[in-house]
């Protein structure tokens, strides 16, 4: 597993992470021991970065990480999110409660600061206010957090964030049916030395190629309750495509590839070639899925022929159905 440094903290991460938005049961549910294999097998693929959030499961990610942690081989980097929390979201956000959901963070993942604190999607005016970037400044100087971040949903949010001078990071949906942020959004991440953290990079499962049209997801999973953006963001399940339209993709995109690589591996390696981007949180509901991933940093880069094509593919083909904006 390469390693890449995140932004200006200097933390070195594994080119593949851990999304942990399955280990609260969000994309069904998960027992224990399979969430302790899945976290075992991104220790034993070398992965050193997994990203949870205070309302995954309601804490039960977070729980369930802090759990490992207290047995884990080795202790990756945490990085977690605030600002969903229904004491906060949409208009509820004070400094001190703020202070207290990140508190309540470090105490289920059992640490005493936490690595890397993210702003989650909070709402466009509530982050365009610039006062939850400096509380989390504040919370950095304090040493409840060692960096902090936000994850955004649009570019231009992300580029609205790259203007705080102690960012450290950005995370961002990127994917080969995403590819926008290329234009301007990862140079300018890049000089500003804030890394870029790549959440979605199989478009809820789309691209890992398996996904069929007439495939039904349990009723706790995302991907049934929020398929059309029925309960948050349109643009986060499936990364806004309406699924038949998005599996038809996929398929289409399997087809026209000229490669040996299974479709997984084409779509975590065009992330890789990006060299503005930190690391990759690919989720997992299988520990499998968490080796097949890991194992595409030592996958040596797609030809200058593949980059061309997906590129068009993306433009001409996938950029128009995306619904809810970039
Ligand atoms: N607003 C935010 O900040 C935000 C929003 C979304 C996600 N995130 C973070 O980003 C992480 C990644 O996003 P995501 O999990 O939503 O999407 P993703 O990584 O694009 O897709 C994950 C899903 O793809 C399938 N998959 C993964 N690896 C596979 C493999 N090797 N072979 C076959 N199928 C595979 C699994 O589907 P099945 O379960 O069906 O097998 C898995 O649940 C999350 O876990 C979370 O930490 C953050």
């Amino acid at each position: 597993m390469r390693t890449r440094t995140l932004g200006r903290s200097g933390f070195e991460v594994s080119e593949i992470g851990l999304g942990c938005w399955q280990l609260g049961n969000d994309f069904g549910a998960l027992t224990e021991q399979q969430s302790t294999e899945i976290l075992n097998a991104s220790t034993e693929a070398g992965i050193q970065f997994l990203d949870t959030a205070d309302v995954y499961g309601g804490g039960l990610s977070e729980e369930r990480l802090g759990k490992w942690l207290k047995h884990a081989a080795q202790r990756p980097l945490i990085a977690t999110k605030v600002g969903r929390d229904g004491n906060l979201y949409p208009d509820g956000y004070t400094r001190e409660k703020v202070k207290a959901n990140i508190a309540g963070s470090a105490k289920r993942l059992g640490v005493e600061a936490l690595d890397l604190v993210q702003l989650h999607c909070v709402p466009e005016n509530v982050l365009y206010d610039g006062d939850l970037l400096s509380w989390m400044e504040d919370f950095q100087q304090e040493g409840l957090i060692r960096a902090f971040g936000a994850s955004v949903e649009m570019i231009d949010q992300a580029l609205f964030c790259l203007k705080h001078p102690k960012l450290t990071s950005l995370q961002i949906l990127f994917n080969v049916f995403r590819q926008d942020a290329c234009e301007s959004l990862l140079p300018a991440a890049d000089a500003a030395d804030v890394g870029i953290i790549v959440r979605l990079p199989l478009a809820s499962g789309l691209l890992s190629g398996k996904m069929r049209k007439d495939q039904q997801f349990e009723a706790g999973d995302h991907r049934h309750y929020n398929r059309d953006g029925a309960a948050f963001h349109v643009g986060e399940t499936f990364n806004g495509l309406p699924f038949e339209t998005g599996v038809a993709l996929a398929e289409q995109l399997q087809d026209e590839l000229d490669t040996s690589l299974t479709l997984q591996q084409v779509a975590l390696r065009w992330i890789l070639d990006q060299p503005q981007v930190s690391t990759i949180i690919a989720g997992a509901s299988r520990a499998e899925q968490v080796r097949a991933n890991a194992a595409v940093s030592d996958l040596p880069a797609l030809g200058e022929e593949q980059h061309v094509f997906l590129r068009d593919f993306y433009y001409t083909q996938v950029r128009e159905h995306i619904r809810g904006g970039i």
